[in-house]
């Protein structure tokens, strides 16, 4: 295929099966025997194969199917050191509680800048091979000022989806004085920090004794707030608590995990603007049991699918496996899959131009080496994405 330039249109063509969410294709935005248009970077013009206009150049994908790329709006990728024991021993009957968090810190913290941008690096050019085109990356293994600004740095290099998480755990050294971690977080960390990032994010656990309350979790988010920064919450993901509500109540782009949720959470995001971030390669990590995404599907609650990518809870930076995984253990269609880990994840990020194949949307999209977007579940494990183009250019 010749690269498109600026100036050059393409004309994607064959698509046996083009899944756009839009509106203007139906309830489903799925097309049969269609074509795209790329001009300038992004998505031009989407319809019929037989009804397409004539551009430069030409890509015939031979009836595969194309979906919009792949937005994981969660992950913690940028960090130093292997727990690989402590997933052996969560096999063996271990239960997950958060505790090796501590673990990366220390291994974070010693670890040269190459070290942790070449890790990164490898990480997402990972998820770019499994079809991601839009990633977050969120601080937290530093949990002091220039670890946690360094992080934000290097995440910085490979996103503008940049996430303040200095309130991950109070680190060991802190633990004796909750309120002086709180201060220095909410004081020259966020100062520091808050220059490479676009949000803020706690991690509101307080069955995690490491983890922040309610009360906590607000002060976080509102001194983030105050330094310009754009509220998001890990939250209900070891058992029931104060995250969901709080996250709507500061107004929340998305509050992630939502593993344990009450009839009252499930009823407060359906009320919202709040996405509710389900991150089910956790719970397959950790052995945990799978939130209920058909209670938020049904009661109308935005719904996005993520990684979580991380070296604790769920070292995998597969959106393919995400999906399968959502349709096999959580009830959700494919359809809904795919879209919860397209245009959903775009809503948890409050990205208007990625997600969705709409015109004048970026022209991020995955050819899948399948006639069907079924397949992301219907062949698990399986290395299907054969093409990725972000701004119309291949990155995989
Ligand atoms: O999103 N929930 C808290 N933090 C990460 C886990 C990080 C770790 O165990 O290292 C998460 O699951
Ligand atoms: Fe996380």
């Amino acid at each position: 295929m010749t690269e498109p330039t600026k100036d050059r249109t393409l004309l994607v063509t064959g698509i046996g099966e083009l899944v756009t969410h839009d509106p203007a294709h139906g309830a489903s935005g799925v097309l049969t025997d269609a074509a795209l248009v790329v001009s300038g970077g992004r998505v031009a013009w989407t319809g019929p194969a037989a009804q397409a206009p004539a551009t430069d150049d030409r890509l015939d994908v031979e009836g595969r199917c194309v979906i919009p790329g792949f937005v994981d709006s969660h992950s913690h990728v940028v960090f130093a050191g292997d727990r690989s024991a402590e997933f052996a021993a969560r096999m063996a009957g271990e239960p997950y509680t958060g505790g090796g968090i501590a673990t990366t810190v220390a291994a974070t913290r010693a670890a040269s800048d190459d070290v942790l941008r070449d890790g990164a690096r490898r990480l997402v050019a990972e998820m770019r091979a499994q079809g991601t085109t839009t990633v977050e990356i969120k601080s937290g293994y530093g949990q002091d000022v220039a670890t946690e600004e360094r992080m934000l740095r290097l995440a910085r290099e490979l996103t503008d989806e940049t996430t303040f998480l200095g309130a991950h755990t109070v680190p060991a050294e802190a633990a004796h004085d909750r309120r002086a971690y709180l201060d220095l977080v909410t004081g020259p960390m966020l100062a520091a920090c808050a220059p490479h990032a676009r949000w803020v994010d706690v991690f509101c656990e307080p069955a995690a004794p490491t983890a922040f309350d309610a009360d906590e979790s607000r002060e976080v988010l509102a001194a983030g707030i105050r330094a310009g920064l754009l509220p998001r919450v890990h939250g209900n993901q070891l058992g029931p608590g104060p995250g969901v509500r709080l996250a709507v109540e500061v107004g929340a782009a998305s509050v992630d995990h939502c593993t344990h949720l009450t009839g009252d959470d499930v009823a407060a995001l359906a009320g919202s603007s709040t996405v509710a971030t389900l991150l089910p390669a956790v719970e397959f990590s950790t052995r945990s049991p799978y939130p209920d995404a058909r209670a938020l599907l049904d009661a109308g609650v935005a719904v996005a699918l993520a990684t979580d990518c991380n070296p604790g809870s769920c070292y995998s930076s597969s959106m393919p496996f995400v999906v399968a995984l959502a349709v096999r253990e959580m009830g959700m269609t494919p359809l809904e899959a795919v879209r919860a880990a397209t245009a959903g994840g775009a809503a948890a990020l409050r990205c208007d131009d990625v997600g969705t194949l709409e015109p004048g949307a970026r022209a991020d999209l995955v050819v899948l080496d399948a006639p069907s977007h079924v397949h992301l579940a219907y062949r698990p494990g399986v290395p299907i994405v054969r093409t990725v183009l972000r701004g119309g250019r291949p990155v995989a």
